[in-house]
C-alpha cells in the first residue's frame, strides 16, 4: 500500500456521508483507523477474518494478543458473547454504569466470533466505545468493529489523527481525523468472575474506569505483573509495552539519577513541580509536563502519550520521567511508565 487518505470529520454537514463511506469500506473488507473515546483504533468487520487479519498485518502484531470487539448495542453483545449466569448481574450493572464508555470486559465468547479475533482464547474482550463516529459507524455496519489501538505493536497508542500518520500511513487505506481522544489512554479491562460474597473483578489493565469506580461493582483483583514478553497468561500485560523508541527511565526519586558525561536528557515531569527535585536538579534538553502547573492526573492522562510522543520525537539520548502519584487515573499512567521503561 503506498497511499492513505486522511478523512476530515470535523463538519458536521459531511457526517453522514462520512459514516456511510466508512460502514461501506468495513463491509468491503478493508482496515480502517477511527477515533474513540480513549485513543485512535485501527478498525475490521470484527466477523470478517480476512479483514482482522489486515489489522494484525498493519500493527505487526503478534497473533497471540487478541483485540477488542466494539459493540454499538446490548444486542450485539449477545450476539457475540455468552454471559454466565453467575456474573450476569455484575455485567448488567457495570455496562449500565460504564458504557458507552472506557470499560472493556471480558465474556466467554460465542462460536461467529473468527478465532483471529481472539486469539483462538473462548473469552472475547466487548466494549460500547462512547466516539459519536464510532457509534455512528457500528450502526450503519450492524456489525461490530474489532479495533485494537491504531498504532505499531508496542508502540505509543495515537490520540490524534496525525500520531497515526506516523504510525500507520502508507499502510492502511484510510484514516478518520476526529481530533483528539477525550480520555487519552486506552480502556480499563476487567474479567468478571462470580466470588463467594461479592463478584472479582479480575483487572487486567488499568485505565479510565479505575479501580476506586469498580470497587464498587466487587472484589478488584490485579494479576501478578509479566515480566517476559513471552504470550501472556493475561494477554495485555505484556512486560514491554507503549515504549518509545528513545530509551525511557522512570525514577522512583531524583536521587537515583546519574547522568552520563554528554548525553541529551528529557525530562517527562508530572506538574512541574519544583518539590520533587527534578526539574531544578539538571540541565534538560527538553522538559515536558503532563499537567502544567495543575497536578491534575485527568490532563495528565489525556496528554500522555502525546507528550511522550513528543519527547520521543526531541531527538534526547534518554526520557528521565517523574513518578506520579498512584491513585486513581495515577494507577494507569504509572502502569505505563513501568511497561515503557522495561529495557
Ligand atoms: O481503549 C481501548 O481499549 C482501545 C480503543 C481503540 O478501543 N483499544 C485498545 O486495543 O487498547 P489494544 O488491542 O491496544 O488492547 C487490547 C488489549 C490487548 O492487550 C489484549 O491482549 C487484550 O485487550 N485482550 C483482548 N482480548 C482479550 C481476551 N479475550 N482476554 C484477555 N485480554 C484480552
Ligand atoms: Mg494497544
Amino acid at each position: 500500500m503506498s497511499e492513505t487518505r486522511i478523512i476530515d470529520a470535523s463538519d458536521p454537514a459531511e457526517q453522514n456521508k462520512i459514516v456511510e463511506e466508512i460502514a461501506d469500506l468495513l463491509e468491503a473488507g478493508e482496515v480502517v483507523a477511527l477515533p474513540t473515546e480513549t485513543v485512535y483504533g485501527l478498525g475490521a468487520d470484527a466477523l470478517n477474518p480476512d479483514a482482522v487479519a489486515k489489522v494484525f498485518a498493519a500493527k505487526e502484531r503478534p497473533e497471540f494478543d487478541p483485540l477488542i470487539v466494539h459493540v454499538g448495542s446490548y444486542e450485539q453483545v449477545d450476539e457475540i458473547a455468552d454471559v454466565p449466569e453467575d456474573i450476569k448481574e455484575v455485567v448488567a450493572k457495570l455496562m449500565k454504569a460504564c458504557w458507552p464508555g472506557p470499560l472493556t470486559l471480558i465474556l466467554p465468547k460465542k462460536e461467529c466470533v473468527p478465532d483471529i479475533v481472539t486469539s483462538g482464547l473462548p473469552t472475547v474482550a466487548v466494549r460500547m466505545s462512547a466516539h459519536p463516529l464510532m457509534k455512528a459507524v457500528i450502526r450503519k455496519l450492524g456489525k461490530p468493529i474489532a479495533a485494537p489501538s491504531a498504532n505499531r505493536f508496542g508502540r505509543i497508542s495515537p490520540t490524534s489523527a496525525s500520531a497515526v500518520v506516523k504510525e500507520l500511513g502508507g499502510r492502511i487505506p484510510v484514516i478518520v481525523d476526529g481530533g483528539a481522544c477525550r480520555e487519552g489512554i486506552e480502556s480499563t479491562i476487567i474479567r468478571p468472575e462470580a466470588g463467594e460474597k461479592r463478584p472479582i473483578l479480575h483487572m487486567l489493565r488499568s485505565g479510565p474506569v479505575t479501580k476506586e469506580i469498580l470497587q464498587r461493582f466487587g472484589r478488584v483483583e490485579r494479576p501478578k505483573r509479566n515480566r517476559s514478553n513471552e504470550a501472556p497468561e493475561a494477554p495485555g500485560q505484556l512486560a514491554n509495552h507503549y515504549a518509545p523508541v528513545t530509551p525511557l527511565r522512570l525514577l522512583r526519586k531524583f536521587e537515583d539519577f546519574q547522568p552520563e558525561e554528554g548525553k541529551k536528557y528529557g525530562l517527562l515531569s508530572y506538574c512541574g513541580s519544583e518539590k520533587a527535585g527534578f526539574i531544578n536538579g539538571h540541565d534538560w534538553a527538553v522538559v515536558e509536563e503532563l499537567s502544567p502547573g495543575n497536578g491534575k492526573l485527568a490532563e495528565a492522562a489525556v496528554r500522555f502519550f502525546y507528550v511522550l510522543r513528543k519527547l520521543d520525537e526531541s531527538g534526547v539520548d534518554e526520557i528521565i520521567a517523574e513518578p506520579c502519584s498512584e491513585t486513581g487515573l495515577g494507577v494507569a499512567i504509572m502502569d505505563k511508565l513501568r511497561r515503557a521503561s522495561v529495557r
